[in-house]
Order: C-alpha cells, then sequence, then structure tokens
C-alpha cells in the first residue's frame, strides 16, 4: 500500500472513534513488512485513565496477528494533523525504531512525513537491557 493509501485507511479508522469523553477522535494505520495493514482507533473509558490511543490499538492488534515488522503508520486527527504522544512514540519504538510516520488531519487532505527516530530521539529500547 502506499502513502496515500495508509493515510486513507488511517481516516477510515478514525471514524470508528470511541471519544465521547474528550470528542478528539484519531485513526491510525500501520504498515507491515509483510504488506499487511493494521488499523486502530482511540478506546476511551468512564475511567479516563484507561484510554488507549490509536496508535498502539494498531500496534497491539498487530503483534497479537503475528507482525513484529513494520515500514510506516499513517494517524489520523482533528482540524491539522497531530503527532503520536509519548507513550505511543515508546511503544512503536520496540518494534521499528526506523518507522516511517504520516501525520495526517482528520479527513487526509493535508498530512507530512517525519520518522520515529525524529520524534523519538536517544530513545531507550530492547538492546539498552543487559
Ligand atoms: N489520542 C490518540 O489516540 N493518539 C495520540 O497520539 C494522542 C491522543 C487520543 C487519546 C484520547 O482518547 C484523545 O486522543 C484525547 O487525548
Amino acid at each position: 500500500m502506499d502513502e496515500a493509501g495508509l493515510v486513507q485507511a488511517a481516516v477510515a479508522a478514525r471514524r470508528r472513534a470511541y471519544a465521547p469523553y474528550s470528542r478528539f477522535a484519531v485513526g491510525a494505520a500501520l504498515l507491515a513488512s509483510d504488506g499487511r495493514v493494521f488499523t486502530g482507533c482511540n478506546v476511551e473509558n468512564a475511567s479516563y485513565g484507561l484510554t488507549v490511543c490509536a496508535e498502539r490499538v494498531a500496534l497491539f492488534r498487530a503483534v497479537a496477528e503475528g507482525a513484529r515488522e513494520f515500514v510506516a503508520i499513517a494517524v489520523a486527527c482533528g482540524e491539522s494533523p497531530c503527532s503520536p504522544c509519548g507513550a505511543c512514540r515508546q511503544v512503536l519504538r520496540e518494534f521499528a525504531p526506523d518507522l516511517t510516520v504520516l501525520l495526517a488531519d482528520g479527513e487526509g487532505k493535508r498530512w507530512e512525513r517525519t520518522t520515529l527516530s525524529h520524534l523519538l530521539p536517544r530513545s531507550f529500547g530492547p538492546s539498552d537491557l543487559p
């Protein structure tokens, strides 16, 4: 799937967001090295702190389906592109430190490309452990 297609997959996933508290819907689409695409949306909870972001939903779905190598993630949210939160950056980094990150608005009209290593420099990862 090309980058524009990945952005559109994130936009579609965003429509399934469960965000009654923040009313801030986010969608993510994660492209695995084998070509599979795993989508996620944010899932909020009445106990607010249990909310899980779209990016982590996508990543955990992927790992649970046997994918561990990833090429790119698209994130779609709001009026203007937003960037994955710090927790999601760290979780993505575990599997894909060199991930391409596509930051899109909620409709996928505008998007920009960056990298996870740019968003999370000098990160901590598996090889830091003894
Ligand atoms: N959210 C995400 O899904 N991804 C991010 O990277 C930032 C924040 C969600 C969590 C919560 O449901 C809502 O956006 C507002 O923070």
